[in-house]
């Protein structure tokens, strides 16, 4: 699939040399980013500091699709972007629907385009708009899973040891929660590695506990996942190939 974006802002870099000097770490990168990269994967210039790399994605993806009560068949991923993780719900073959929501028209071009790649744009309904919104439309279902990556602020998050998630922008945690905790009680976060962990807990469910797990390549932390409801989790930790997860959990 080696179609052509048509679009400014839209690109399919196929050699180092169009490739923008400020982003070259991530042309070292795109392969373990998107394995099908060289199949004509397209990318704005943001989104690769904020695209889930494929071997988390689907690390995660197996964790949702696992842990889930059963009776949950829908999942919503509220900050789509590129759509790596969209893209790796609808290959877990786990939900009857897979719904992706992006604001920035550009980048969920690239997100259908990359979904066609991946053979999955059909299993995946996109919604250009403010997840804020179109979540309101689910209001009364009882069988979501609302997933969310959102913007971290920048690299700041980098800066500080522990990351104090009431400063994330556009959107704390705390506004994250109370907006998704009106439509679902099963909630996952993709959140700094370095999250503060004791904010993190504030959010139990009453009865409920919390799930933290560290995804990490090559050895080294990239982010974390913070599961909210009643996920089901076995073994606390597991390495699969060059990605590793382990839980922190349960923070009560
Ligand atoms: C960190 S990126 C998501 C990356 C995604 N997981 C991927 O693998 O490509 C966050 C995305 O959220 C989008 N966004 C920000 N605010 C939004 C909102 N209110 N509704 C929907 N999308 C939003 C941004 O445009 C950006 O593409």
């Amino acid at each position: 699939m080696v179609e052509k974006p048509d679009e400014q802002g839209i690109h399919q870099w196929l050699d180092a040399e169009q490739f923008p000097e400020h982003l070259k770490k991530y042309w070292f990168q795109r392969f373990k980013i998107w394995q099908k990269y060289h199949e004509g994967i397209w990318m704005t210039e943001d989104s690769w500091f904020g695209v889930t790399p494929e071997p988390i994605a689907n690390k995660i993806a197996t964790h949702i699709a696992e842990s889930a009560p059963k009776d949950k068949t829908i999942i919503i991923d509220a900050f789509a972007g590129v759509g790596g993780n969209a893209i790796a719900f609808a290959r877990s073959g786990r939900w009857e629907q897979v719904f992706a929501v992006e604001k920035d028209p550009k980048t969920m071009k690239c997100a259908k385009h990359n979904a066609e790649v991946y053979g999955v744009d059909k299993k995946i309904v996109f919604h250009t708009g403010d997840c804020f919104d179109i979540v309101k439309r689910f209001m009364g279902k009882n069988n979501i899973v609302i997933f969310g990556s959102p913007p971290w602020g920048g690299t700041e998050y980098n800066a500080d040891n522990i990351f104090d998630l009431s400063k994330m922008q556009p959107y704390s945690l705390d506004a994250l929660y109370k907006k998704f905790s009106k439509l679902s009680k099963h909630i996952v976060l993709y959140l700094p590695r370095n999250s503060d962990l004791n904010q993190i807990a504030r959010y139990a469910p009453e009865g409920k506990k919390v799930e933290v797990a560290h995804y990490c390549i090559l050895g080294a932390s990239k982010a974390l996942c913070v599961y909210l409801g009643d996920f089901d989790f076995e073994g606390d930790a597991e390495v699969d190939g060059d990605v590793s997860a382990s839980l922190e959990g349960p923070l009560v």
